[in-house]
């Protein structure tokens, strides 16, 4: 699967290098071509010894060690790597490459390199939650580095929460779906917006929907994955943005609207997954509000249709909406593309069995500006993505 591709593999140094070791493992049975580099930290974690042995090839850990390994000095490692992965990363490599240092082998091969970095990090929960380890890494993804995102678990330390690096089959996968992936969208912004918005009644309670994000979420993959620089405006949903993706938290209409704006003119496509709350309360209630009087009403107001104003000021960027229906889905969704001035329209039936909010499958149909309506069958939402990603790819602009 990997044959022919040579992936450079930092190590730092955490608890969490001894499954490093795993991870060059399956590599090499995927026929990649692996070379390590690690940090003296990490050396105390795992032994070079053992990398070498699993990758076949010398590691690299000494900028000065002349005695070892020529050819593979930093700046031909740097630039033999098809994609650098640093796992586990630590809060000082994320630091030090956010910032410009480099200072080591690990540091200096990362800063010379002009290939796709993955990172990977790993350390105590208190320490990923750090305000300046979030903003390292959003600085990392802004430039283009892709996050492997640390899952939830009891770490080293005995805490319970996030920061137990992803596991190697997930940074394995996030390797070859680079590797393998179409490269048809770099070059290409791509704002997507997914997940319900919120209208707050009061600071407790508010108006929501059922939507989970998912299929935004596999179309920010997917577009991540086929080059694309992916700005993802997201309701809030509980599932973990894919690697590659720009993430702009958001809670209500109002703020999707505001940051939707703010973004717009830096993409060439939109494609708006939301489902966008269509009424917000008026004015909501300040303080919680009391099951004193039997009746309680409340007033609703109409909030922006984000997409009806994007296609009011389009140009010639490719704008897609989504529509969901109970009923006739395909007059609704044509509808919906004229008054909105969308170049597609993906229109799911909720009534339809693997349709919907919550499922991972999707049943859509794809409508153009022509007319034209193209029935998918119930795939993947991640194999819907990238049929959509091809429609978008086939309209004359892209
Ligand atoms: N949409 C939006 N802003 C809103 C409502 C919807 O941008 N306030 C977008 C959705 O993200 C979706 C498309 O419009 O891409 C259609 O959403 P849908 O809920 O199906 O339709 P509505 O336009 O809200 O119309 P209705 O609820 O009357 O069917």
């Amino acid at each position: 699967m990997l044959k022919g591709k040579k992936i450079v593999l930092g190590v730092s140094g955490g608890i969490a290098a001894y499954k490093a070791c795993e991870l060059v493992s399956r590599l090499m049975k995927l026929n990649a071509e692996v070379h390590v580099v690690m940090t003296d930290s990490a050396c105390k974690f795992v032994t070079p010894l053992t990398l070498r042995s699993l990758s076949l090839n010398q590691v690299a850990v000494d900028m000065f060690d002349t005695s070892s390994y020529w050819e593979i000095e930093h700046i031909s490692l740097a630039k033999l790597a098809d994609v650098f992965v640093i796992a586990p990363a630590t809060a000082n490599i994320i630091g030090k490459l956010a910032s410009g240092i480099a200072d080591d082998m690990l540091s200096t091969t990362v800063m010379a390199t002009k290939a796709k970095v993955i990172i990977a990090p790993a350390m105590n929960t208190n320490m990923y939650e750090n305000p300046v380890l979030q903003r390292n890494m959003k600085q990392l993804e802004t430039l283009g580095y892709s996050m492997v995102l640390p899952e939830d678990g009891r770490l080293a330390c005995g805490d319970v929460g996030k920061g137990k690096m992803a596991d190697p089959a997930v940074i394995e996968k996030a390797i070859i779906d680079y590797l393998n992936q179409k490269q048809d969208m770099v070059g290409k912004t791509v704002l997507l917006t997914a997940g319900p918005t919120r209208e707050a009644i009061d600071p407790v309670r508010f108006i929501s929907n059922n939507s989970t994000g998912k299929m935004g979420y596999a179309i920010a993959e997917k577009a991540a994955q086929r080059g694309a620089k992916v700005l993802l405006v997201s309701g809030p949903v509980n599932i973990n943005p894919p690697y590659g993706v720009l993430k702009y938290d958001v809670v209500s209409a109002q703020e999707m609207y505001d940051k939707v704006m703010e973004l717009f003119g830096e993409c060439d496509i939109v494609i708006k997954a939301a489902a966008v709350a269509d009424y917000a309360p008026v004015t909501p209630y300040s303080q919680k509000v009391k099951k004193e009087s039997p009746e309680l009403e409340l007033k609703l107001k109409k909030n922006p249709d984000i997409l009806y104003e994007l296609g009011k000021i389009k140009g010639d960027k490719i704008i897609v909406g989504f529509a969901m229906e109970t009923e006739n889905l395909t007059e609704n969704a044509a509808l919906k593309i004229k008054k909105k001035n969308l170049d597609l329209i993906v229109a799911n039936d909720l009534n339809e069995p693997g349709a919907g909010f919550a499922a991972d499958t999707n049943v859509v149909k794809i409508i153009d500006s022509k007319g034209n309506i193209e029935s998918i069958p119930q795939k993947s939402k991640l194999e819907i993505a990238d049929i959509i990603l091809d429609r978008i790819k086939g309209i004359k602009r892209t």
